[in-house]
């Protein structure tokens, strides 16, 4: 090995047994069961509909791994990282989104022959088409979406020039609404109209309620291909446009551009890198065939959808980019 190389083991990186034995447990709810009390490895068999001696292999692996605690007599324990099965780890349950996430990586080499997502080759239909044909693995995915802690504590959203002159903010593909809530309530003088697919639309009313903020708020369930509502002074995008290959994405910005006021801007949250870094492998690729652009190709696709680039920092957790509309005649 060359000085300074980290040391790596090909048979420890691509070993599955790890993510495999997590996602079966956390399929099984093993943790809730525990949480409730179960804890002999005989009653989680029963209490799961599961093979007692499997099982065990299977806790028992993962107590190597650092998550759980066994006991004596075969009885297993929580400990703080399999505590988070009993949270966001809940994800990973091979029955909701995350069965959908897991098995869209064994698409990986169509998506690398063909530059396109092979999802539908597995799931009969393109990723938006099947969420909205299972709307339990949708609802799954909107929560996965909101839950606290994976996205942008919205309420520090920085904007060009403040957020004192702004008042209306549209967010597009806002998902169930989660940032805009936390913006509104930052921002008691905003008013808020979200856009997305009916499903999470639907689903936004109870986290504009708990929010306090419905009254500022209207919902529009509609395509994000179709022409926004207009005349608002902020579009935002968070985590969608990286969704999408690059003709799409020129589209949903030509929408935007279309339809934000004179002066306003159209702000994009994830998707966009800094040039000259490598960019990221993520997900979305073999989901829904989208990619990272740097900056650079980013001003382009601006260009083409009648934007020009404003600002392009990072604003953590985000790598921000800020565009307005190019004044036409
Ligand atoms: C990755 S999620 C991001 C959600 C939200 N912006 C956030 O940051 O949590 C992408 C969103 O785009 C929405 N979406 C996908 N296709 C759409 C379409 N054709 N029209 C409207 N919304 C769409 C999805 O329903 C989803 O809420």
């Amino acid at each position: 090995m060359a000085s300074g190389e980290p040391a790596v083991d090909l048979w420890t990186l691509s070993d599955l047994t790890t993510p495999w034995c997590i996602r079966v447990v956390a399929t099984l709810r093993i943790a809730e069961h525990i949480d409730a009390g179960i804890t002999d490895i005989d009653a989680l068999a029963t209490a799961t509909g599961s093979d007692a001696g499997a099982l065990h292999s299977v806790l028992s692996y993962l107590v190597t791994r650092g998550l759980f605690i066994e006991e004596p007599l075969g009885r297993f324990a929580l400990n703080d990282p399999s505590r988070g099965l009993l949270g966001p780890g809940a994800f990973l349950s091979l029955d909701g989104i995350g069965g959908r996430m897991a098995h869209s990586w064994s698409t990986l080499p169509t998506f690398v022959k063909t530059g396109k997502p092979g999802y539908a080759d597995m799931f009969g239909a393109p990723f938006w088409e099947d969420l909205d044909a299972h709307q339990d693995v949708a609802a799954d995915f909107d929560a996965l979406m909101s839950y606290a802690g994976h996205g942008t504590p919205s309420a520090a959203l920085q904007l060009t020039g403040g957020w004192d002159g702004v008042r209306t903010v549209v967010d597009v593909g806002g998902g169930t609404g989660a940032m805009l809530a936390e913006l509104l309530r930052a921002h008691l003088h905003l008013r808020g109209v979200l856009v997305d697919l009916p499903g999470p639309v639907a689903r936004s009313r109870e986290v504009f309620e708990a929010a306090g903020v419905t009254e500022r708020i209207s919902v529009t369930p509609q395509s994000i291909f179709d022409p926004l509502p207009g005349g608002a002074d902020v579009y935002l995008l968070r985590k969608v446009l990286n969704d999408w290959p690059d003709q799409e994405k020129v589209a949903i910005l030509r929408r935007c551009a279309e339809a934000v006021r004179p002066s306003g801007t159209v702000v994009v949250l994830g998707g966009v890198v800094p040039d000259g870094i490598p960019r990221p492998l993520r997900i979305e690729m073999v989901l829904l065939g989208g990619r990272d652009n740097t900056v650079t190709e980013f001003r382009e696709l601006a260009r083409q959808a009648g934007l020009e680039l404003i600002a392009a920092e990072e604003r953590a957790p985000y790598f921000v980019v800020e565009c307005r509309a190019v004044a036409t005649g």
